[in-house]
């Protein structure tokens, strides 16, 4: 596996894919620059959201805080609201965790070394070494899926996935494809992203493809086989009680969630495991259903949720639910929420008060 060096596999890989990210990479995108908080910012948002759903975000996202200073400065509050239907909200404290170290203590030196970069919250080997690669042109690999896609297919290599070991020596055989010319890292680095992303996908594009006369996979007709995953994440089944309470008013009571666990320091609705402990939440405060809403199933990493909810209507505020906050429709938008609820309560608005929707679309 460590040879390619001698036999010019590599050479050709790795130029094939200098000239075809030139040609038909992706290019153009906001974060592509000398900007390191921009580059930095962009990696921690790719980690695992797709380009076309990140450029919104991130246009918005430096809008409000220009530079890593105004984002060390700013209130957690506001950095979950900016995050909010990203996904995957640690990263909203990652980065904020993240800037706050680089104003305050490296004085905004932003290092050049890939290792530097790992001890910062939030940030493994794959987006450090983007950010240098890409900031500084050092020679660094990435190898996240889609690179260890690639590669498996490319090279034949019949290794598991899931095994460390395997994923220790991708690793260095990795490193052996970066180009000897250090002005080339940049572009071969996002060749390796633009090729994982678009044409080595699970049903690759392999016409399209810059590695097909290389490509021994393709040679021997076991794209489908490769790479070897032996045993897939296993997703758990998991029950979830939403208790949705709306005041005289029409408020709604949202709970800002534990600092750990699913949807940490977002707002939800009062939430529950079980449907005992949801089912004294109701005797507790009195409450009277009016309506139960369908179930609402939400993939997530490792958890496959199924979300059900009921709508209980309050006669007056009631002082017990007073470690929540009362929130009017038109001012939700100011909460972090899961995606999941943001959804729900878009739709559940939308059924009850169809022109107050109407008025917050259009806003
Ligand atoms: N995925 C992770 N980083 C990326 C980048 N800089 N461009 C495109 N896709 C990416």
């Amino acid at each position: 596996m460590t040879h390619h060096k001698e036999n010019g596999l590599n050479t050709e890989f790795t130029q094939g894919l200098i000239a075809w990210q030139k040609t038909s990479g992706r290019h153009h995108l906001p974060w592509q620059s000398q900007n390191v908080y921009h580059i930095w910012l962009s990696e921690m948002m790719l980690q695992q959201t797709q380009v076309a759903t990140v450029l919104d975000y991130f246009v918005r996202f430096i809008q409000r805080f220009p530079t890593m200073e105004d984002l060390a400065n700013a209130d957690i509050d506001d950095v979950f609201a900016l995050w909010a239907g990203l996904g995957y909200y640690r990263r909203a404290q990652f980065v904020h965790q993240a800037a706050k170290i680089m104003v305050h203590q490296w004085k905004k030196q932003f290092p050049c070394e890939r290792k530097k970069w790992e001890t910062l919250p939030g940030i493994g080997r794959s987006t450090a070494a983007a950010i240098v690669a890409f900031a500084f042109r050092q020679p660094e690999t990435i190898l996240d899926g889609n690179v260890q896609r690639v590669l498996c297919r490319v090279f034949a290599l019949d290794g598991d996935l899931i095994q460390p070991a395997f994923i220790q020596q991708l690793w260095q055989f990795a490193e052996q494809l970066l180009p000897e010319n250090t002005r080339d890292i940049p572009a071969y680095i996002q060749g390796l992203m633009d090729l994982g992303a678009t044409i080595c996908t699970k049903n690759p594009h392999c016409e399209q493809c810059p590695q097909q006369k290389i490509c021994l996979a393709k040679q021997q007709n076991r794209i489908s086989e490769l790479p070897h995953k032996s045993n897939k994440i296993q997703v758990k089944k998991q029950e979830l009680f939403w208790a949705l309470c709306v005041d005289k008013q029409n408020r709604i009571l949202l709970v800002k969630r534990p600092h750990h666990g699913i949807w940490a320091n977002l707002f939800c609705l009062p939430c529950f495991e079980n449907e005992q402990a949801y089912q004294d939440f109701i005797d507790e405060h009195h409450l009277v259903k009016m309506q139960t809403l369908s179930a609402c199933p939400h993939r997530l990493t490792h958890r496959m949720l199924n979300i059900r909810t009921q709508v209980f209507r309050l006669p007056e505020k009631p002082s017990a639910l007073a470690n929540g906050l009362w929130i009017s429709f038109e001012n939700l938008s100011d909460y972090a929420k899961p995606k999941p609820l943001d959804r729900l309560l878009m739709d559940f608005y939308a059924q009850s008060h169809p022109s107050a929707s109407k008025k917050r679309q259009d806003k």
